[in-house]
């Protein structure tokens, strides 16, 4: 039987399957029977990440000749940001990017790959307000709507019902490698696509599987309230009339203390997982998971006995930005 998820039309961004990888020195380092990675930094879209799975189905639509402009919005480092302009230029459009935060003179990290890609950058100073990003995109969408242009634009994170589907397909495709059995998931948290797609997918692909969440930048009952919303939209595009909720979110707020700033258990995280594996993670996204997933083992809140996977959402241009807090780790003898 035709499974609906295939009839539901995408692009081709990313280059799947995802590798899966286990990662026994880790696993023994917080004394985990077994601990896997799925490797989702691989999807190939400008170096990878989370977002060229969402973008597949996001900007389905904007390939179809009635656009020339792609537009979004995200934090400084945004990898959203610098995969939507990326995915641009693969489609033969202009992109224009609203971006917010911190304001610094170097242009690094992602900033430096969207410079690259000749997106055209509007930044709003000291505020990564999704709001005050989406009002900004809006009035500048209409000057160029009325300047003739035809822009299409994807909202935070390529976070929509639609952009969820491609982790309904991740799970699926995680199914596929895994098998059935039981396994704890855990899964960095932004504006909560990846999140509702994994659960949505999850019920449908892995019963199995438990989905464990964990936040970077809003608290547990913010991402309970939005992820429900996403598997709503996401679940009815599959025909589902019975959705997730949003007591099956799991989802902890603790690890981190500002969207963007580096902790020091992220930090910690980053070098084990360097140093123990050869796996890069990230200051803003996934070394905070990290962090969280290995403080919940040693809490015991996942369990030591069941395979855990972390999906690795990918960021990698995120490290170059931070040059500063990491610069202590270089053991350089100059000769
Ligand atoms: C590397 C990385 N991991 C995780 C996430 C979170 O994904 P989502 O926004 O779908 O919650 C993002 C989003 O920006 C990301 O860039």
């Amino acid at each position: 039987m035709t499974d609906i998820l295939d009839t539901i039309p995408r692009l081709t961004l990313a280059d799947l399957p995802t590798p899966l990888h286990e990662a026994p020195r880790l696993a023994q380092h917080c004394a985990l029977q077994r601990l896997l990675i799925k490797r989702d930094d691989m999807t190939g879209l400008a170096g990878g990440g989370n977002k060229a799975r969402k973008l597949e189905y996001d900007l389905h639509p904007a390939a179809s000749g009635a656009y020339d402009t792609l537009m979004t919005v995200g934090g400084r480092q945004s990898n959203h940001a610098r995969m939507t302009a990326a995915a641009a230029r693969i489609l033969g459009l202009d992109v224009k990017l609203v971006l917010g935060g911190p304001v610094t003179e170097a242009v690094q990290g992602n900033m430096l790959l969207d410079a690259l890609f000749g997106a055209e950058i509007r930044f709003l100073k000291e505020n990564d307000d999704n709001d005050a990003m989406m009002s900004e995109m809006r009035r500048w969408e209409e000057e160029l709507q009325s300047a003739g242009k035809r822009p299409f634009t994807v909202p935070l994170g390529g976070s929509t019902g639609r952009g969820a589907l491609g982790y309904v397909r991740g799970m699926r495709e995680l199914a596929q490698q895994f098998g059935g059995g039981a396994a704890q998931v855990v899964v960095t948290v932004g504006s909560c696509g990846t999140l509702a797609g994994c659960i949505v997918g999850a019920a449908r692909y892995m019963p199995g599987a438990r989905i464990v969440g964990i936040s970077v930048s809003r608290s547990t009952s913010a991402v309970r309230s939005r992820t429900a919303e996403l598997m709503r939209e996401c679940a009815g595009l599959l025909g589902q009339t019975d959705a997730p909720d949003e007591e099956s979110v799991e989802v902890y707020d603790g690890y981190f203390e500002e969207y963007g700033a580096i902790t020091r258990a992220g930090r910690e995280a980053i070098v084990t997982a360097a140093r123990l594996e050869g796996l890069l993670l990230d200051p803003v996204y996934t070394g905070k998971a990290m962090a969280g997933l290995l403080d919940l083992v040693r809490l015991g809140v996942l369990r030591r006995d069941v395979p855990v996977i972390f999906l690795h959402t990918g960021g990698l241009p995120i490290l170059f930005a931070y040059e500063e807090e990491l610069r202590p780790l270089a053991q350089i003898t100059y000769r």
